[in-house]
């Protein structure tokens, strides 16, 4: 069950006609376990009563940003750092707007410049205007600054229009803030990522490695360790910071990423294989460098041992997530691997798309396992790693 217990949720009402919901959104986070502040703008305040919302939030409303009154009991930043988690909902073609351009003329718009919390927003506008491209780009602008969207929904539309702009269902906006608090969810569990590509030499000088980044597997080690994991990290070639709050091993190729999942696996509740190891090594390392003179133009491969598939084969395994990295039939192959590996999920990324996967900020995954095929919508690499534990945990354990 998800839940809001003892979490502030600032609810940021902006002016769409889907204002008049938002006495309901309080009250679905309310039902959740949240206290609730609502701060509206006058867009807002056009489309709904502020007594309504003081009355079901059980707090002041908050509307002016040059209110002195306010100022000396809860001003714009006291209740940016109050807040858990900033929602906007409905947000507003103009209020998305202001938030790309780091506006801060009225009190919703600097809340949200001022605070650290978790902002998601719930567009809500006609269907014209959500399909317009400086819609879609300034989403995605806030999407690649960690704002979550809440996607609205399909149907009538107030003005008479039919398509997509209407705003999510209060309970899913209630459901989905939930989502994100499901922390301390692997609390007193171990947990042991393997992260970054391996290299594989062929000489001193050459080797044969891939493109990967490391930026998943990270995000998953910071998102293991909020959730209250004892987080073990074996890290190959990367291009980014390593977490310092896990312990982390170093190793380069595939054999030695082997050598020290195997000797690091016992009494791990959770493996996540998200390293991009090296299928293949040469079968030959030379000690010296090869001349180009040299008769070698070609080189022989033998294969690695697959670290997932050996760990899934442990007779005391631990919970095993894989990752399927893929350019074709991209659903079959990962349930392929799924079967084969004989592991409890596997996360799907589609590597053909630039925008996501390997080098990439943002990624776009599914998440799959037996009895589950869920698509995780395209976010920052950070927070697709939260849904993706949240996930483990729900299902898991
Ligand atoms: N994997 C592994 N050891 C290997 C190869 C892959 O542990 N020697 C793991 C990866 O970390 C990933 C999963 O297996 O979790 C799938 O990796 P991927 O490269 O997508 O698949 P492969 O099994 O290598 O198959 P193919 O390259 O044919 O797609």
């Amino acid at each position: 069950m998800n839940t809001l217990t003892n979490k502030r949720v600032l609810l940021g009402v902006s002016g769409s006609i889907a204002a008049y919901k938002s006495p309901d959104i309080v009250r679905r986070l309310q039902d959740l376990g949240a206290e609730v502040r609502v701060v509206i703008t006058s867009g807002g305040r056009e489309f709904v009563s502020e007594r309504s919302l003081q009355t079901i939030s059980k707090n002041k409303v908050h509307d002016n940003l040059w209110d002195k009154d306010a100022e000396l009991s809860m001003g714009h930043i006291e209740l940016a750092k109050w807040a858990d988690i900033v929602i906007i909902a409905p947000a507003s073609a103009n209020t998305i707007a202001k938030l790309c351009h780091g506006k801060a003329d009225d009190l919703l718009s600097t809340v949200i410049l001022a605070t650290s919390a978790t902002v998601m927003i719930a567009p809500s506008m006609n269907q014209q205007m959500y399909a317009s491209l400086a819609m879609k780009e300034n989403l995605q602008l806030l999407k690649s600054r960690n704002v979550i969207i809440i996607e609205p929904g399909f149907g009538e539309q107030a003005c008479g229009d039919v398509g997509e702009g209407r705003l999510a269902e209060p309970i899913d906006i209630a459901q989905q803030a939930a989502e994100l608090f499901l922390s301390n969810s692997l609390s007193g569990k171990k947990v042991l990522i393997t992260i970054g590509g391996t290299i594989e030499a062929i000489d001193p000088v050459r080797f044969i490695s891939n493109h990967s980044s490391g930026k998943m597997g990270m995000s998953l080690a910071h998102a293991c360790i909020q959730a209250g994991a004892k987080t073990t990290l074996v890290v190959g070639s990367i291009s980014i910071e390593v977490e310092r709050r896990a312990e982390t091993i170093f190793v380069t190729s595939a054999s030695e990423m082997y050598d020290a999942v195997m000797n690091n696996i016992t009494s791990q509740d959770l493996f996540i294989s998200c390293a991009a190891v090296a299928d293949y090594r040469p079968s030959k390392v030379s000690l010296n460098k090869i001349k180009k003179t040299s008769s070698i133009k070609s080189i022989q491969l033998i294969e690695n041992k697959d670290i997932l598939a050996s760990v899934c084969k442990l007779k005391d395994k631990p919970i095993c997530i894989g990752f399927a990295a893929e350019t074709e039939n991209l659903i079959s192959n990962a349930k392929h691997k799924l079967k084969n590996k004989k592991c409890d999920a596997i996360i799907l990324n589609d590597i053909s798309n630039s925008e996501i996967g390997l080098k990439s900020d943002e990624n776009e995954v599914h998440f799959i396992s037996e009895k589950n095929s869920e698509k995780i919508d395209k976010n920052s690499k950070q927070i697709i790693a939260e849904i993706i534990i949240n996930k483990i945990a729900k299902y898991f354990f």
